[in-house]
């Protein structure tokens, strides 16, 4: 698409100057249009949009001065230079001030009006890009903060990806723990925003896991007490990574350190009693054990939900919360529906018992 040409106004009332004008506008290769009085000036400005006027200051009727303060009113993204003769440079200085881009002194040289008239364009592209700048500044930081948001939803997910590529069993373990918790959380009320961090929480649990021994995550088997303290160094493992990345997501972090405490304080790695484990942890273990038990783990087989349920009702008071399992039964009033256990999650675990 061809670019449109600067569009120019040139208004003096001596018609020499006004050829001599347009001829050296033309010659920068803008189109031009020529007006004798700040009357046909008016007429021109509102017939098309100009990108530029040069208006001579001494002119009878409306002077420059006048013409300039009707154009910054109603053509503001017109700019304006002003022409004037050398003993009236103090009014030239003075429409600066009133919005004049810049001002060229009589008699002219042509050199200096055309780099007079190329800055007055610069500076009014300048402006008006500044202007739409700062009009969609919020806009762009919007937009910034998303782009950061959603580069850092990426790194998580890399990142679980990194310990579901080493852990075999817990393969989209994670993903069912998130939507689970979410779940849950939403039967208890809680609002949006935690919906939304516990559901990261729910996927990060388990990162600490990157941290653990391959052959003791994979081991098919009982693992032995050293073992099993390994594993479980897990939640401070996991919060030790994610807290530098997560320090506005503390929902997070608390859900990562603690989705292994239990009521009776016999749980890791705090030991924590009640209400002390906070509500997003208690949440996060119920959905974590549902998941564990219908999936089945390298020592355990799966088994169906609503035996997983009932374990679950039958641990409340002790391991579980009650209103977190509550929240659960109320989420899936019929667990069977529920879509699992995945079967590349089955084929993996049945062969790996088969091995045992
Ligand atoms: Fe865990």
């Amino acid at each position: 698409m061809e670019e449109r040409k600067v569009l120019c106004l040139v208004v003096d009332d001596e018609e020499k100057v006004r050829d001599v004008m347009a001829r050296v506008l033309s010659g920068e290769g803008f189109e031009c249009r020529k007006a004798a009085s700040g009357r046909d000036a008016v007429a021109l400005l509102n017939s098309e949009p100009f990108d530029l006027a040069v208006l001579d200051i001494q002119m009878p009727e409306m002077d420059g001065t006048k013409l300039l303060a009707e154009i910054r009113l109603r053509w503001p993204e017109t700019g304006v230079v002003m022409v004037t003769a050398v003993s009236d440079v103090r009014t030239a200085v003075a429409c600066l001030t009133h919005g004049a881009l810049d001002y060229v002194a009589k008699p002219f040289e042509i050199d200096e009006v055309r780099a007079r008239v190329r800055q007055a364009l610069e500076k009014r592209r300048l402006i008006r890009e500044n202007r739409d700048y700062q009009l969609h500044l919020e806009e762009r930081v919007q937009q910034q903060a998303a782009r950061i948001e959603e580069l850092f939803v990426l790194g998580v997910h890399s990142l679980v990806q990194a310990l579901e590529a080493k852990d075999r069993y817990t393969r989209g373990h994670s993903a069912r723990v998130a939507v689970y918790a979410e779940e849950i959380a939403r039967q208890l009320g809680l609002d949006d925003e935690t919906l939304a961090e516990i559901r990261l929480g729910g996927e990060l649990h388990d990162i600490g896991k990157i941290g653990v021994r391959e052959g003791v995550l994979q081991k098919p088997g009982p693992l032995t007490e050293d073992e099993y303290l390994h594993v479980m160094e897990h939640p401070v493992l996991g919060e030790r990574i994610l807290a530098p990345l997560l320090k506005d997501h503390p929902i997070v972090v608390s859900i990562v350190r603690s989705h292994h405490e239990r009521l009776d304080g016999a749980g890791l790695p705090d030991h924590l009693q009640g209400e002390a484990i906070a509500l997003v942890a208690r949440i996060a273990s119920v959905a974590d054990a549902f998941d564990a038990i219908t999936t089945g783990r390298p020592y355990m087989r799966s088994r169906p939900p609503e035996e997983a349920l009932a374990e679950l009702r039958r641990c409340v008071g002790w391991q579980f919360d009650a209103d977190c399992v509550e929240g659960f039964a109320r989420a899936y009033p019929d667990v069977s529906l529920l879509p699992i256990p995945t079967p590349d999650v089955v084929a993996l675990r049945q062969a790996s018992l088969r091995r045992s």
